[in-house]
């Protein structure tokens, strides 16, 4: 049986830099499921999918049939994880405001998730991994090893997030903006119907909002062990 860790927790609350920390410490597999919705995501603006309006009641609608094309593959190398939709390597595509909302918002389609959750789940079966999410503790791998909650203030988030974006170039955006996005998802993902953004009943919490990224990274590694042995 592999070893699951799972670490769920809001946008920039530092999920992926932890868990990519950990995963190479432990030499299992990082799987960044935020990644796969953003695949989505990209392959739905590129259908000219409009997201004007959008909600829960008509996003099946406006999907219409394009997830019977989709097909995603998860590939790693040279130890990083790449998405590739329909054959495409869109790694390097999936990392813009426009995207990010758009995942945001495919993400609550059920047939959406349930298609890429079928990926993850059978990823976690065959590998150890450490999978961060919004919904992987308590939705995509109830029985996880280890489940932990990561959070921050949407400030601490937000201005992270921003730095983020500037150091990869990204200088059109501003620190209000990012912060806006972020309560616009935080909101989303926590209120749609099927797996919603929720920390699950058997998960640690660690809030990180005080927390340099070091002090973060040893407090999970802490509770990783305490679990593990
Ligand atoms: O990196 P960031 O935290 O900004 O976002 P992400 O983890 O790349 O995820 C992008 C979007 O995908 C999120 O805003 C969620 O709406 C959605 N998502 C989800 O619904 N469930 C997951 N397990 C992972 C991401």
């Amino acid at each position: 049986m592999s070893i699951q860790i799972a670490i769920d927790g809001p946008a920039g609350a530092g999920k992926s830099t932890i868990a990519k920390i950990l995963a190479k410490e432990k030499n299992f597999i990082y799987l960044d499921t935020g990644a796969m919705y953003r695949g989505f995501g990209l392959y739905a603006i590129r259908k000219g999918v409009s997201f004007e309006g959008w909600d829960e009641t008509n996003a099946d609608e406006r999907l219409g049939g394009i997830l019977d094309d989709f097909t995603m593959n998860i590939e790693y190398r040279d130890g990083s994880q790449h998405v590739v939709v329909n054959g495409e390597d869109v790694t390097d595509m999936i990392r813009t405001p426009e995207v990010s909302l758009a995942a945001s918002k495919v993400a609550v389609v059920p047939a959406v998730r349930l298609k890429l959750v079928e990926l993850q789940r059978k990823i976690a079966a065959d590998n150890n991994v450490v999978m961060d999410g919004r919904d992987i503790g308590s939705y995509v791998l109830p029985g996880a090893t280890v489940k932990i909650f990561l959070t921050a203030s949407a400030e601490a988030r937000a201005q992270r997030r921003y730095i983020e974006l500037q150091e990869k170039g990204q200088t059109d955006v501003t620190y209000e903006e990012v912060l806006e996005d972020m309560k616009f998802r935080d909101k989303n993902d926590s209120s749609r119907k099927f797996a919603p953004l929720t920390c699950a009943e058997d998960a640690i919490k660690v809030d990180t909002t005080e927390c340099t990224l070091e002090e973060s990274i040893n407090r999970i590694k802490e509770v990783v062990e305490s679990k593990l042995c």
